[in-house]
């Protein structure tokens, strides 16, 4: 199969492969998501070849409007849905109960699902001309990298899919913020752009965000989005101590550091959203270079920090 880039106003041709049960790969603000029609499992099951991904790997599902809900869940938490009403569309994704007709490749056998309203026109316009849903998950093989350019995309699934919208640069660049609201207390299972600091006032409830949660959802693993190359998350000092033994090394900090002949210097920003934008970009480009292995100046400790230093660690090899 040969992969065909559509331009943002190909809007049909992408609907009309999403209808014959094909996959695309569509634009969303924070990273490519690999879309096949939901209500059709021929075209869900092909997400999991495409992608080599497990089959109980729950995948999320979009929708275009909040009134597409009901088709989906049994029933919607009052906090859920000022979340939905204050943060969607956007990059949140929610945990709810499904309903009892949601095909079981969607949720891997789980009693609960994912969803999510992102902020993309164009990749919403598709959504809505399709007149479903569709599931998607980041548009990568499994557990590497997430793709933020189509270049990514194209890298991992050319060949595979039908086509990919093109739309450049993703504006966010990590994956959206995973929340389960089906307990009391919700639980922040991935974190993202949205933070629990940002959710707390507009539903009044302290939720969890545990560093490594507990949870054993298939698909969130200690080891996932990795590059190519063996990476090391470690503070400055340790980059200075462990340098001079190196041939061939990739730097990524954010930190001012003196550069020598034995490493390539990727400088990364201070500035937390153009640090998220570029991780990935940053990551597929040194993946593509000789050096050996990738060594990352920890990020700051913050809050607003915690999705790029979580997936930081699940791309790291120690
Ligand atoms: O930003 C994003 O969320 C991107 C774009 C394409 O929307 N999508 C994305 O999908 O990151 P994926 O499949 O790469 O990651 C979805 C995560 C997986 O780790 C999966 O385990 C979790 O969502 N997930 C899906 N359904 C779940 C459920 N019912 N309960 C708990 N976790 C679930
Ligand atoms: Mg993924």
């Amino acid at each position: 199969m040969k992969t065909k880039i559509l331009k943002q106003n190909q809007i049909d041709e992408a609907v009309n492969f999403l209808k014959n049960a094909e996959l695309i790969a569509l634009p969303t603000e924070t990273v490519y998501g690999l879309a096949a029609d939901a209500t059709n499992e021929e075209a869900v099951s092909k997400i999991f070849s495409a992608k080599g991904r497990p089959s109980d790997h729950p995948l999320i599902v979009h929708l275009d409007s909040f009134n597409k809900i009901q088709e989906w869940v049994e029933e919607i938490p009052d906090a859920a849905i000022r979340l939905a009403h204050y943060f969607w569309p956007g990059p949140l994704t929610m945990i709810l109960q499904k309903r009892k007709n949601v095909s079981d490749l969607i949720t891997g056998g789980l009693e609960t699902i994912a969803l999510r309203i992102h902020k993309h026109s164009i990749a919403l316009r598709v959504i809505e001309k399709l007149g479903t849903a569709v599931a998607a998950p980041s548009a990568n093989a499994y557990k590497r990298t997430s793709p933020t350019k189509p270049e990514h995309v194209l890298k991992a699934l050319s060949g595979k899919i039908a086509a990919i919208i093109d739309d450049g640069r993703c504006r966010i660049g990590l994956e959206s913020t995973i929340i389960d609201m089906t307990s009391a207390v919700p639980v922040i299972l991935r974190p993202g752009a949205i933070t629990r600091l940002m959710i707390e006032p507009v539903i009044n409830i302290n939720i969890q965000e545990p560093l490594a949660h507990q949870q054993k959802v298939p698909g969130n693993m200690a080891v996932h989005y990795q590059p190519e190359k063996p990476l090391f998350l470690i503070s400055m000092e340790e980059i200075r101590r462990r340098l001079p033994q190196e041939k061939n090394v990739a730097i990524m900090h954010h930190s001012d550091i003196i550069e020598t002949k034995n490493a390539t210097y990727y400088r990364m920003s201070r500035n937390k959203s153009e640090y998220a934008r570029n991780l990935y970009a940053t990551l597929h480009t040194i993946d593509a270079t000789q050096v050996n292995k990738i060594f990352v100046e920890k990020p700051p400790f913050h809050n607003e920090w915690l999705d790029i230093t979580d997936r930081l660690h699940k791309a790291s090899s120690t």
